[in-house]
């Protein structure tokens, strides 16, 4: 397998977001000899504090962005000629593009276009550089009981979400057929771990429960999810980075299949174990509501291929991802608060107002 080392310029998309700051927190620090530009909107579901240690690392800059700005991202690219760029912004909720679609086809797709149309100008030359498309499961549709999506699993996208992301995926390898941009492709399963904004399922059960509040479980609670800790994605997509082959797509997931329902009661076992509240009195706060119009029924990934190719295995067990998260979000309050007052807003202006 030949590897390559990380370059000396780096952008990453939506750094303020849940994945992307947890790939910022991990590389930062590891690659200290390559720079790392931060392009983000600071849009609801982005946290400045998420990433706030790294403001005092030399090789991280944070610049405000948005995708839909084409000639802002044309400029931000020029002015700082990363030789990789790795593409984790988007509007990433389904229960959100259900309401707002157009709003996903703007940033997840033209917004994708305005910055593959900004790669091919700055990079008239293939060699060294990487456009990394951090996509999801989801462009497949949905399983039944049993299978699994592989790499060439045909697309089949269900909600205006998972439509939008299959288009962007679809512009990415035309651009690497027609431009010959170099690419390189991962679709991962759903992601849990600190720093996720309380919309999803999981950060939204664990802060809920502490409390309180209602938990509301759509339709009859036996959808099923294929778990993986955020951390695991990340390492999935360093080494996708330094060993994939551009061109190609990888599957990422967490072989940790769980229904919906199985999912709340162990995130209630885990809260009863790390406080004092009774996990009988949280069970009670379980709530069937109206069930997601479209909603798919089973994800599950077949991740043979990096595991094979590139050695790749996710190294948290749902259990130990599920009591570290949920550990996080006792232990930092502070960033909850801010998530949910609205006053890192304020935060975000005293310390980026200057670049916005
Ligand atoms: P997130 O919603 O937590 O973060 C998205 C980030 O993108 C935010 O910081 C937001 O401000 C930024 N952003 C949104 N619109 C922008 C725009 N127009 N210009 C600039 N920045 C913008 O999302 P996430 O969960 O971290 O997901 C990151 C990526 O991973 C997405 O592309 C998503 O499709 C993909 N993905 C997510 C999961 C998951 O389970 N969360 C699983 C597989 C793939
Ligand atoms: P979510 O975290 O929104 O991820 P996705 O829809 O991208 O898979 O939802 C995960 C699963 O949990 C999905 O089957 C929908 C379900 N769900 C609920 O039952 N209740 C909720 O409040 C939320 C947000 C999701």
């Amino acid at each position: 397998m030949m590897t390559r080392s990380f370059p000396r310029s780096v952008l990453v998309t939506g750094g303020c977001g849940f994945i992307g700051s947890a790939f910022l927190l991990k590389l930062v620090p590891r690659y200290p000899d390559t720079q790392f530009v931060n392009l983000d909107v600071l849009g609801y579901a982005a946290n400045p504090l998420s990433v706030a240690e790294l403001e005092a690392r030399p090789n991280y800059t944070f610049v405000h962005a948005d995708l839909n700005d084409a000639d802002g991202i044309y400029r931000v690219l020029s002015e700082h000629r990363p030789d990789w760029v790795v593409h984790f912004a988007a509007e990433s909720h389904v229960d959100r593009s259900i309401l707002d679609p157009l709003a996903f086809a703007r940033t997840n797709i033209i917004g994708t276009l305005n910055l593959l149309e900004a790669c091919r100008a700055i990079w008239p030359e293939a060699d060294g550089h990487c456009f990394h498309h951090v996509s999801t499961d989801e462009v497949f549709g949905s399983l039944e009981d049993d299978g699994h999506f592989r790499e060439d699993t045909p697309y089949d996208p269900s909600s205006p979400y998972s439509a939008s992301k299959a288009a962007s995926d679809h512009f990415v390898r035309a651009y690497g057929r027609t431009f010959g941009l170099p690419y390189r492709l991962t679709n991962c399963s759903n992601n849990y771990g600190p720093r996720q904004f309380p919309e999803k399922l999981i950060p939204l059960m664990i802060l809920n429960a502490l409390d309180g509040k209602p938990l509301p479980v759509y339709g009859t609670g036996m959808n099923v999810r294929d778990w993986l800790y955020v951390d695991d994605h990340v390492e999935a997509i360093a080494c996708v980075l330094t060993a994939g082959r551009d061109g190609e797509t990888y599957c990422i997931g967490g072989n940790a299949e769980k229904p919906n329902l199985e999912v709340v009661q162990e995130i209630l076992r885990t809260v009863a174990a790390e406080t004092d509240r009774p996990a009988d009195e949280m069970a009670a706060l379980i709530q069937y509501v109206t069930d997601r119009p479209g909603h798919d029924h089973r994800y599950a990934i077949d991740a043979g291929r990096i595991h094979r190719e590139l050695g790749w295995a996710p190294a948290e067990s749902f259990e130990t991802g599920l009591a570290k998260t949920v550990r996080w979000y006792l232990e930092n309050p502070a960033w909850v608060e801010s998530v949910r007052t609205g006053a890192y807003r304020d935060w975000m202006d005293q310390n980026y107002g200057d670049r916005a």
